[in-house]
C-alpha cells in the first residue's frame, strides 16, 4: 500500500499522537555523570574548555555527588587528578591516592542512592600522560601496565568503588583485572570496559580536565577512526575476557559501531559522550546557533537510538531535571 493510501505523516499529527509512538525516551537511570576531583584544592575549578563543569574539591565533590543522587541518575564516574605524577602513576594504587580518597568520600556520601565507579587507567597519573608504563624504547608497556591495573583495580574495590571502568585499552586488561580482584574476594566488583575507543580528537577538553601531561597522541594503543570492524572485535574479546559491560566511545563519530555492538552484545553496551561533543554543542549554543536543549535531548536520543544501554555525559543531571 502506498500513497494516498498510505500517509506517514498521520502518526505525527498531534503531540500526544507523537508522544505515543515514540520509539525512543531517556531516563535519569540510565544517564552517568563523569566528575573530576583534584587533590589540594579548597574550592572548585571552572574549566575553560568545558564551560558549566569543574574540577571538585573533596567537599565540592561529594555535594555534586550527593546532588546527583537526589536528580536520580544512574551513577557517577570519578577521574582524579593527583598533585604530583611520576612515571609510573603510583598514587593511582595508594588508598591515599586521591581518587581513592574520593572514591570512599562519594561512597560514604551516597550509599546504594546511585552506582560509584571510577576510571582505572594510569593516564592521570603518570607525569608522561599516557594510559600505561613507558619501555625503554619509550613505548607503551602493555604487560608490565596489567601489572600495575591490578593493583590499581584493588585499591578501587577497596576504596568502595562498584564498577571499575577499564579505559586504558591495553590487551588483556579485563582478564587481568578480573582475576586480580576474584583473588582478594571483590568478586561483586563490576568491570566495564571502554572497549571500542578510539584516537580520537574529541578528547581534546578532557585533558584539561586532568591536567593531562600527554604529548604525542595514543595512536599505539586506541582504536583507529576508520576501524570498524575493529570496534567490534575489541567487544567481542572483552566479553570473553570477562566484561560484564563494554563500551563505545566517543559515542557521535561512532554509532554505526556502537549498532554493531549492540546487536552482537550478551552484555549491556554503554557509550561515552565525550568532552568535545559536550564542548561543540555548548559553544554552537553559546553563539546561538542551536537550541541548547533540543540539541542535548537529540545528541542522547541519537546514542540511544543506536543500541546504548546506558550513557556517560556531562550533562547527566541537567537532563534527568528536565526529564522529572
Ligand atoms: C583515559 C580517558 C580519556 C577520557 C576518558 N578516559 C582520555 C583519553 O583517552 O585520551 C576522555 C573523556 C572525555 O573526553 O570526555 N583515562
Amino acid at each position: 500500500m502506498t500513497f494516498p493510501d498510505t500517509r506517514l505523516r498521520r502518526l505525527r499529527t498531534t503531540p500526544a499522537l507523537r508522544r505515543l509512538v515514540s520509539e525512543t525516551r531517556l531516563h535519569a537511570s540510565e544517564l552517568v555523570l563523569p566528575m573530576f576531583v583534584r587533590e589540594g584544592i579548597e574550592h572548585p575549578l571552572p574549566l575553560g574548555s568545558m564551560p558549566g563543569i569543574q574540577q571538585h574539591s573533596l567537599d565540592s565533590l561529594r555535594r555534586a555527588a550527593a546532588a546527583a543522587a537526589e536528580a536520580g541518575i544512574g551513577g557517577v564516574m570519578l577521574f582524579g587528578v593527583p598533585a604530583e605524577r611520576d612515571a609510573t602513576g603510583s598514587a593511582s594504587c595508594r588508598a591515599d591516592g586521591i581518587l581513592n580518597v574520593a572514591t570512599a568520600a562519594v561512597a560514604d556520601e551516597v550509599g546504594d542512592a546511585l552506582v560509584v565507579q571510577t576510571d582505572l587507567c594510569l593516564d592521570e597519573f603518570t607525569d608522561h600522560g599516557h594510559c600505561g608504563v613507558l619501555a625503554s624504547d619509550g613505548s607503551v608497556d602493555n604487560d608490565a601496565t596489567l601489572a600495575i591495573y591490578r593493583e590499581m583495580a584493588l585499591a578501587q574495590a577497596r576504596a568502595g568503588s562498584q564498577l571499575l571502568g577499564l579505559s586504558g585499552m591495553m590487551d588483556g586488561q579485563v582478564a587481568a583485572v578480573r582475576e586480580a580482584l576474584d583473588g582478594e574476594g571483590f568478586h561483586d566488583t563490576v568491570i566495564m570496559a571502554y572497549s571500542a575507543k578510539y584516537a580520537s580528537a574529541f578528547y581534546g577538553p578532557f585533558r584539561e580536565a586532568v591536567d593531562s601531561q600527554l604529548s604525542g597522541d595514543r595512536r599505539s594503543y586506541q582504536l583507529d577512526p576508520g576501524n570498524r570492524r575493529e570496534g567490534l572485535r575489541e567487544a567481542l574479546t572483552d566479553i570473553e575476557e570477562g566484561a560484564d559491560i563494554v563500551m563505545v566511545k566517543p559515542a557521535m563519530s561512532y554509532l554505526d559501531v556502537l549498532a554493531d555492538v549492540a546487536a552482537a552484545s550478551e552484555v549491556p553496551v554503554w557509550a561515552y559522550q565525550v568532552s568535545g561533543e559536550y564542548s561543540m554543542i555548548e559553544a554552537a549554543a553559546a553563539h546561538g546557533w542551536i537550541d541548547r536543549r533540543r540539541a542535548v535531548e537529540e545528541s542522547l536520543v541519537g546514542i540511544k537510538r543506536a543500541g546504548a544501554d546506558a550513557i556517560l555525559t556531562y550533562w547527566a543531571v541537567e537532563v534527568a531535571g528536565w526529564l522529572k
